[in-house]
């Protein structure tokens, strides 16, 4: 069993998913600070057992940083920043190691990791899979890239994050691992669409139709998570349409550079435009409207309780 207060784990960003991951160290026993530009969506963390502290300075003395921002731009401004963590007035010197969860470009990636180097400090790019309820459940996985001896000191608290880390190599390499994955959503989600609108035309329920997926080996935590919205048409937001065809096009232009054809993502990149062009802005699977639409079926909720597929 790994010792989880070997370090002093320091905490930047306190959103849907910071919070949610920051919780899961504090309550596993980790002796952790936590810092949120609005502190009063911190506090609730001190219940858990996690330090809040007024400024990002105050975490210049913790072994290991963890940013979870909302850009690239921001993690800038938590580490470099006129008040960020390496700014003049950080006292106890600075973090052995700064492990970034926040979903950013790879030159903004490895922009920051030079300036860090440049401080002597290591750095681990960590993107991750999954959302807040995820992240709950015990169910987040995370892909790592960077030095391997930081890796091997970051792993322990990754797992007690979730169900664990993938250490892919050097460099930016878990954020093409991370784009590849949400092109993966993106033509997962459009044929899961394809289908359930396939076996509805031909008259059976979705959520019976998904039921058999779902116990079948093409079933996956994925598809059993979107059977509630698929069967109950609830589209509240997990992950918007704009945001899936971004990640979709850094696909492509990584396909483009690295010489490899993705004829299916490209065909489910037009399905997503089309979602965004005809004003469809809630969740990503409402790809099953427009398919139904396509198909000529009208879709009704069927009102079941299907669980939430985690
Ligand atoms: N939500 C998901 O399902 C999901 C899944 C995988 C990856 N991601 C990625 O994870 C990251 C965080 O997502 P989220 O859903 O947790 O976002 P969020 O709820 O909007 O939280 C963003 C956090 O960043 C902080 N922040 C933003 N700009 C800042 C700045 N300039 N200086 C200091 N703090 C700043 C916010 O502070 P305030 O509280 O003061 O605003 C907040 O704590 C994003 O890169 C997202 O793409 C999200």
């Amino acid at each position: 069993m790994a010792n989880l207060k070997q370090h002093k784990l320091g905490w930047i960003g306190i959103g849907r998913m910071g919070y949610a991951m920051a919780e899961r160290l504090a309550k596993a026993g980790c002796d952790i600070s936590v810092w949120n530009r609005t502190r009063s969506k911190a506090e609730p963390l001190a219940k858990s057992g996690a330090k809040v502290v007024d400024n990002l300075t105050d975490l210049a003395g913790c072994d290991i940083v963890f940013t979870m921002v909302s850009t690239g731009k921001d993690v800038k401004e938590v580490l470099f920043g006129p008040n960020g963590v390496m700014s003049k007035g950080a006292s106890g010197g600075a973090p052995k190691i700064v492990v970034d969860s926040t979903s950013i470009s790879l030159e903004e990636s490895a922009d920051i990791r030079q300036k860090l180097a440049e401080k002597n400090i290591k750095m681990l790019a960590a993107p991750v899979s999954g959302n807040a309820k995820v992240i709950k459940a015990g169910k987040l996985t995370v892909v790592a890239s960077g030095p391997k001896d930081a890796f091997d000191a970051v792993a322990p608290y990754l797992d007690a994050v979730g169900r664990g880390s993938s250490y892919v190599g050097e460099g930016e390499l878990s954020r093409i691992a991370k784009i590849c994955h949400n092109v993966m959503l993106g033509v997962v989600i459009q044929n899961l669409c394809e289908i359930t609108v396939l076996a509805e035309k031909a008259g059976m329920p979705r959520h019976a139709f998904l039921d058999f997926l779902n116990k079948s080996v093409m079933g996956s935590m994925f598809t059993a998570y979107k059977t509630p919205a698929l069967s109950n048409l609830d589209f509240h937001v997990t992950f918007t349409p704009q945001l899936l065809l971004k990640d979709i096009d850094l696909g492509l232009s990584s396909g483009r550079t690295y010489g490899v054809p993705m004829p299916t993502t490209s065909a489910a990149r037009d399905q997503v435009q089309t979602l965004i062009g005809h004003g469809y802005d809630q969740d990503f699977s409402q790809l099953l409207l427009l398919q139904a639409k396509a198909a000529g079926v009208e879709l009704k909720s069927e009102n079941v309780d299907v669980g939430d597929g985690l």
